[in-house]
């Protein structure tokens, strides 16, 4: 391949990789295997050793792929990275602007640029001639913790920032060119959405879910292997510049505008303030819309625009005399631990609950907070009677903040999980690795109500009118011990139940009747099995057509379904070799429950693939290749739409090329065309 050839295929398969990395990270729904999306990375990555000069600082090669690390390494901040002095109310902003006026000798109002306190983690990007070289977090704010290849896979954060050619005058005048060396600073953080997301998916994999955004950000950056990383819906918001060779700022809004203008993201809601008066406005304008925002903010950043006036003021301590944070009082409260209970859940995981004296927080009254779990408890030395701090954080769970240890008076008492499960006397254990503490019962009544409660789920079985309540009757009843048990209840039964009159308990036993025939990835889902949440248990329901082969299936042929890797696939093979688990599964099906027919598609690996031909095929002709998609399941289109899933380009591709590399649409040249086509006709 020469050259030429060699930076064509480079772009092919960068737009290519492109794609299948939105497919598979953000859509969750991946077209391609592992094998063959590993094919084309290594492809990639070959053409880049032999030709370093095509190799693009942004490369997708340089986002993901690297192996785990054994620990981060340390490094040291050019600049430190400071902290701010805390403000928290109106007064306490008047006597910062008063402060300053002082210090200056000026009673001139001051310009002011105010901010959203982002509630995330602050990191270090440190660039070198335009390239992300080394990304790190705070750390004690001289010297953080080296999370490059993690911050790699952001896809806020720019691997290089384009720079324009030949040192042309960029279009901007306001914009400087990019320093040699840069430090860029900024909150990473994720979205309320995502982390909602996120957690849900944890629980129905039997995980246990962050306490709140800030930690799920925290969390997802502290990870050893990127390619978890990677999955964790992450952004990043720039605020400020570090060491900056050369960098002619005059003010801080100029340093936001250059980092705007290179690529990072910065925050909407930045804005100027004329004057004091303009910032107290701000705060409590921020303050009103917080809860609609987004994502978590816990205050407002005020800082001196012109960096003149910044550098005359300079630092006191680790904090710059030039800015402030003016907090928002958090929906806080005080309240004192009355009791520790322990809930266990559907998968024996124990999770202690602070019961607590009823007190008001935002507006609603709270009295319960989870403790998470005990290396929690630990840390934060919470015992029973504590006065603590608590806290909502947006919608989320209220949980203790802090112990107020100056209100001990001696009679507090420690707290440990039990060893034996509160509900049914089994052992408790703490497997190697998991921070969980669970019960090994099988007949665990918590245990159960658990599990029949998930299988009657929305995403599960979907049984209208068996909610937790009515699932807690049954399982203290005795009338239902396993999910089987629900297909033989009787009316009689139903009508023993509180609340449950003559009509209810019809529809019941309707809605009972009518999930006995469900799909049969929500009958996998229904079961419960740890790991297995619904888009895996669609993938596994896809790849087996039937419960039984499921069952059969050793580590290893499940290993090979994509995204279900070693820890998902010894415990679904686990599961389906646990006697019990057989014995329940059996009685299902004695009980009527079968799956509806997966109807297996027919041998159609390219259903709804669109794909357009440009320029000459040397191995076949255009009819010969439209045949050969159309046998699997593809369609062929005359010109490039937003439809179009794949260009395949031969010799002297014209404009239907150029138009594919402007929409970003994936290009094939004719040997990966072969080659995808092979594969999928032989998936
Ligand atoms: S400026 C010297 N701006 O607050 C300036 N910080 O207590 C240092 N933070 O570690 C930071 N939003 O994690 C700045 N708009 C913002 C911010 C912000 C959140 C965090 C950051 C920093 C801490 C300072």
């Amino acid at each position: 391949m020469n050259r030429e050839e060699a930076r064509l295929r480079i772009e092919e398969l960068t737009a290519a990789i492109l794609h299948h990395n939105r497919r598979y990270y953000q859509l969750d729904a991946p077209e391609i295997s592992d094998a063959e999306y590993d094919r084309l990375l290594r492809e990639l990555q070959a053409l880049e050793t032999q030709h370093p000069d095509l190799a693009a600082p942004d490369s997708p090669t340089r986002r993901v792929g690297a192996p785990p690390l054994e620990k981060f390494r340390a490094v040291t901040h050019l600049t430190p990275m400071l902290s701010l002095a805390n403000a928290f109310s109106a007064e306490d902003i008047r006597e910062f602007d008063r402060r300053c006026k002082r210090l200056l000798g000026s009673e001139e109002p001051i310009r002011y640029l105010v901010e959203p306190k982002l509630d995330g983690l602050a990191v270090n990007l440190l660039y070198e001639r335009g390239a992300l070289a080394v990304g790190s977090t705070r750390g004690d704010g001289a010297v953080g913790e080296d999370v490059t290849l993690n911050l790699r896979t952001i896809p806020a954060i720019p691997l290089a920032i384009p720079r324009p050619a030949g040192g042309a005058p960029q279009a901007d005048a306001d914009v400087p060119p990019v320093p040699e060396r840069m430090e860029v600073r900024g909150e990473v953080c994720m979205e309320r959405e995502a982390f909602r997301s996120l957690n849900r998916r944890r629980e129905e994999e039997g995980e246990a879910p962050f306490a709140n955004p800030r930690n799920a950000a925290a969390g997802s950056l502290r990870q050893l292997d990127s390619r978890i990383t990677a999955k964790r819906p992450l952004t990043m918001f720039c605020y400020t510049v570090g060491f900056a060779e050369g960098a002619p700022f005059r003010t801080q809004q100029q340093v936001l505008r250059a980092l705007d203008a290179w690529g990072f993201t910065v925050n909407g809601l930045i804005r100027p303030a004329a004057d004091v008066d303009a910032c107290i406005r701000y705060y409590d304008h921020i303050r009103e819309i917080r809860d609609t925002l987004p994502y978590e903010i816990d205050g407002i950043v005020i800082k001196v625009d012109a960096i003149a006036l910044q550098e005359r003021l300079g630092f006191v301590a680790r904090s710059p005399r030039w800015a402030i944070a003016c907090k928002f009082a958090a929906d806080q409260g005080r309240t004192r631990i009355e009791a520790i209970i322990v809930q266990v859940g559907r998968t024996g995981v124990l999770t202690p609950v602070a019961v607590m004296e009823p007190v008001r927080v935002g507006g609603v009254t709270v009295s319960r907070a989870t403790l998470h779990n005990q290396d929690e408890i630990d840390r934060k030395d919470i015992r029973v009677g504590d006065t603590v701090v608590i806290q909502r954080a947006g919608d989320v769970i209220p949980e203790v903040v802090e112990v107020v240890k100056t209100l001990r008076t001696g009679a507090e008492t420690p707290f440990h999980l039990p060893e034996r499960c509160p509900e049914c006397g089994s052992h408790v254990v703490r497997l190697e690795g998991e921070v969980a503490h669970r019960c090994i019962g099988i007949a665990c009544p918590a245990q159960i109500r658990e599990r029949i409660a998930h299988f009657a789920s929305r995403g599960a079985l979907d049984i209208e009118g068996l909610g937790e309540k009515t699932v807690i009757q049954l399982v203290d009843k005795g009338l239902v011990a396993d999910p089987a048990d629900l297909f033989g209840l009787t009316k009689e039964q139903l009508l023993r139940l509180e609340r449950m009159a003559d009509k209810s308990a019809a529809n019941l036993l309707d809605a009972i009747e009518r999930a006995k025939h469900p799909p049969l990835d929500r009958l996998v889902f229904a079961l419960g099995i740890r790991h297995v949440g619904e888009a895996t248990a669609k993938r596994l329901a896809q790849a087996f057509g039937d419960l039984d082969a499921l069952a059969a299936a050793g580590p290893e042929e499940l290993e090979k379904i994509r995204d279900i890797g070693p820890e998902v696939a010894a415990s679904i093979a686990g599961f389906f070799r646990e006697p019990a688990n057989r014995t329940a599964i059996e009685k299902l099906r004695t009980a009527g429950v079968v799956p509806r027919a997966v109807t297996r598609p027919r041998r159609a690996p390219l259903a709804g693939k669109s794909f357009v031909f440009t320029g000459i095929l040397n191995g076949m002709g255009r009819n010969e290749a439209k045949s050969l998609v159309e046998s699997l399941g593809g369609s062929v289109a005359g010109s490039v739409s937003r439809t179009t899933d794949y260009v395949v380009a031969g010799e002297s591709a014209g404009s239907k090329l150029a138009k594919a590399r402007r929409d970003g649409v994936a290009v094939l040249d004719e040997a990966a065309f072969f080659t995808l086509v092979r594969e999928s006709a032989t998936e």
